[in-house]
């Protein structure tokens, strides 16, 4: 029997096994965004187009060799998600971003989004990318997240993006961690 109180595994994701799940990676981003996620969506956001973030945005960057996809998998299913960017200027070898970190609202504080950032951490440190930046909305819960691993924050930029669901704009803080 799956202990439920425990994170599920986490896998790494090839470009072709991602365009085969896009359907259950589209559903969710489609979750997270309905549920209030600031992930750069705003409503309304039809499954079409969170089926078409993942095949234009993601899949060519994965096929590229400059993005990687790591999912939480639950009875079959993907529950969580997060991705590094390593499409750096030549002057930042050194260099990675997060983004999009997503676990499936039914499926919070079981620390699967903590599971995610260390195989990501764990990798992203084996490629030599020992800074890692990434941004939030200020006040959100992966916040405290980031800074329960060791991110640090930089500061927040005021008016940086709008909210999902009403005409508001919202800060963003800008975090890093050295591996
Ligand atoms: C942020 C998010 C990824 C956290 O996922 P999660 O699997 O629930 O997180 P974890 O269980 O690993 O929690 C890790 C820590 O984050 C903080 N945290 C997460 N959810 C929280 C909540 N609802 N209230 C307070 N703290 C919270 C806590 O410090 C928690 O540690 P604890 O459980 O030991 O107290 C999830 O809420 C989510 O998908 N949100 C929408 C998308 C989003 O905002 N992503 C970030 C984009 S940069």
């Amino acid at each position: 029997m799956t202990d439920m109180s425990a994170p599920p595994p986490i896998s790494i994701l090839s470009a072709d096994e991602a365009e085969r799940r896009t359907a259950e990676l589209a559903a969710l981003l489609h979750a997270c965004v309905h549920a209030g996620a600031n992930i750069n969506f705003v409503m309304p956001f039809p499954m079409a187009d969170a089926e078409a973030f993942w095949r234009k945005r993601v899949l060519p960057a994965m096929r590229d060799g400059v993005r990687m996809l790591w999912v939480a998998e639950e009875r079959g299913g993907i529950v969580g998600s997060v991705q590094l960017h390593t499409d750096t200027p030549p002057n930042q070898p050194h260099r990675a971003e997060v983004t999009k970190l997503l676990v499936h609202p039914d499926f919070r504080r079981r620390g699967i989004a903590k599971a995610l950032m260390r195989e990501l951490e764990h990798r992203a440190a084996a490629l030599g990318r020992s800074l890692i930046t990434l941004d939030t909305r200020t006040g959100d819960f992966a916040e405290p997240l980031y800074a329960s691993l060791g991110y640090l924050t930089v500061g927040t930029i005021p008016g940086y993006c709008l909210d999902p669901f009403e005409e508001k704009l919202h800060p963003t803080t800008i975090m890093y961690k050295t591996l």
